[in-house]
């Protein structure tokens, strides 16, 4: 399992936590009932990039509560609440393959793919209530009502180009507000300086937005080799996303690409012609300068750090977030 891990220098400072929250992780199954125990076999075995957690274990180093068994418990709850959003979120795109293998609902169904999350997310907050400190349990519980609140705004969206803000919001609800309490969840845990764990926090929104926007400019460019997942998904949905927004506004002839665009069930040939005309109009890479921009934002919040190898690894993350493939 760790062998399919990347191993940049951000890895290096946590890579005994990364261990033991590796091992917590493969015992999550452990004596539940067989369906859930295969399932979460089969989702650890292929963990991901583990960005949320080394996160929690770089960001709690700024106070005096670092290395304590309580921090593996956030960072274990913290990926368990994405691992569950994540089951959940493929049951709603149909999705076949996560991380290079076939998704809980491609190799059971639906039905099952719904309820292992539901119990994902239970053992989740169950590591959650045990913490000491209720404002970080508070805190597990709203990133989780963010992420509903950022999926169902998706899923129940009208057919039609939100604007830049208007997706600015959802990906802030789906996907930063996760990355925002592992790095404010784990500094106030560890008793960081409140000027501190502030800085941790607007890191993490920030990074989070950028992660966002760079994946959805790698669904419309990236390898599915790669990425580990299929490529084009957004657009076989009619999902608009930040590339697609801004190819709209340059588009002389907007409303008939946003059409194209939020259409459903569209065939392979419409959706190449529709990323190279999302290329062709700057949208991608506008899109990539947009997500530098966030990236920029999280790295002027780490000023408000002490420079310590963390500071430094915590920028790597930035860096790494806006330039990945995969
Ligand atoms: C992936 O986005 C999905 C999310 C970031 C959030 C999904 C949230 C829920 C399903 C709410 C339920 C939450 C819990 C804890 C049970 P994406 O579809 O843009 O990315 P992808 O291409 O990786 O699928
Ligand atoms: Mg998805």
């Amino acid at each position: 399992m760790r062998a399919a891990q990347p191993r940049g220098s951000f890895y290096a400072l946590v890579e005994d936590d990364l261990e033991e929250l590796t091992r917590r992780l493969q015992d999550v199954g452990r004596g539940a009932h067989p369906t859930f125990a295969a399932a979460s076999a089969h989702l650890f075995g292929s963990p991901g990039k583990l960005l949320r957690p080394t996160l929690v274990f770089l960001s709690s180093r700024f106070g005096p509560g670092a290395r304590s068994r309580m921090i593996v418990d956030l960072a274990v709850s913290l990926e368990l609440v994405h691992t569950a959003s994540l089951v959940h979120d493929d049951i709603v795109d149909e999705a076949e393959v996560r991380r290079n293998v076939p998704t809980v609902n491609a190799v059971w169904s639906d039905d099952v793919a719904l309820i292992v999350g539901d119990y994902l997310f239970a053992k989740a907050y169950a590591l959650a209530a045990v913490l000491p400190k209720p404002e970080v349990i508070a805190m597990v519980a709203q990133t989780v009502f963010a992420l509903c609140d950022g999926e169902l705004t998706e899923v129940a969206a009208p057919s039609t180009m939100p604007t830049e803000a208007q997706y600015l919001e959802r990906i802030e609800l789906k996907t930063a507000s996760l990355y925002a309490a592992c790095c404010q969840g784990a500094a106030l845990l560890a008793e960081a300086d409140p000027e501190h764990v502030a800085a941790l926090g607007a890191y993490g929104t920030n990074i989070g937005l950028a992660f966002q926007i760079t994946d959805d400019v790698l669904d419309l460019v990236g390898e599915e080799d790669d990425l580990g997942k299929e490529v084009g998904r957004d657009l076989a949905e009619g999902m608009p996303t930040l590339p697609m927004i801004y190819a709209v506004e340059r588009d002389g002839e907007a409303t008939s690409l946003a059409a194209r665009i939020v259409a459903a069930d569209k065939d392979p040939a419409e959706i190449r012609e529709l990323i190279a005309a999302i290329r062709a109009s700057g949208g991608v890479q506008r899109a990539q300068e947009r997500a530098r921009r966030s990236r920029d934002e999280a790295v002027a919040a780490l000023d408000r750090l002490p420079a310590t190898r963390e500071r430094e690894a915590l920028r790597a993350i930035a860096d790494f977030i806006v330039s990945r493939e995969r």
